[in-house]
């Protein structure tokens, strides 16, 4: 296994619609090591999900994994997800309203609060290739739904304006404001 470097913003891997992939292209070697090699890098940088295009590989695979920690005490597990081709519906139209950051952002140091819906249903291949389906809700669909938007160049502040009904709504700290500012015992924020 190998670490990986996360691209940052400017970077026009982050701005790319990615490529979907078949079954056979998921089962080869090289998808297996780059699998292998995301989920170590994302441990690595204390991240909650990593998508390919910010390791500069341009196809639809993310993953995702979540435990509670100091600054996230109040989420449920989310064990290790691995998609191909991920598709999103939402199940509840109801948008929530949490803080996010992003390992492509100043490597997750600034921070802001996203619109997502609050409950998707998630559909894809796994690592071997077959469909799965997965209903997430809170901060689980949150991070789907901020991956995801990696495949299609987007990135979490796009969000943060196209979703704002008004100017005070956009909100954008760094970290250490964000720890200054804002109440992170509220909040179950955390790098994407
Ligand atoms: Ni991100």
């Amino acid at each position: 296994m190998a670490m990986l470097d996360v691209v940052q913003v400017g970077h026009p891997a982050l701005r790319k619609k990615a490529e979907s992939v078949t079954a056979d292209q998921i089962r080869a070697v090289a998808s297996q090591q780059l699998i292998d090699d995301m989920v170590e890098t994302m441990h690595a940088a204390k991240g909650v999900g990593l998508a390919a295009p910010q390791v500069d590989a341009n196809i639809r695979l993310f993953v995702a994994e979540a435990h509670p920690s100091k600054r996230r005490p109040h989420i449920q597990d989310l064990e290790l997800l691995v998609v191909f081709n991920p598709m999103i519906e939402v199940v509840d139209e109801t948008l929530d309203v949490d803080w996010e950051g992003c390992l492509s952002i100043d490597l997750g140091k600034m921070w802001g609060t996203v619109k997502r819906s609050s409950r998707i249903r998630l559909s894809g291949l796994d690592r071997a290739g077959m469909p799965i389906i997965r209903e997430l809700e809170g901060f689980h669909a949150r991070i789907a739904q901020h991956e995801a938007d990696h495949l299609d160049g987007i990135l979490f502040f796009d969000r943060i304006y196209e979703r704002a009904e008004r100017p005070e709504e956009v909100v954008i700290a760094t970290l250490e404001n964000y720890e200054r500012f804002f109440q992170p015992q509220d909040s179950s924020a955390g790098q994407l």
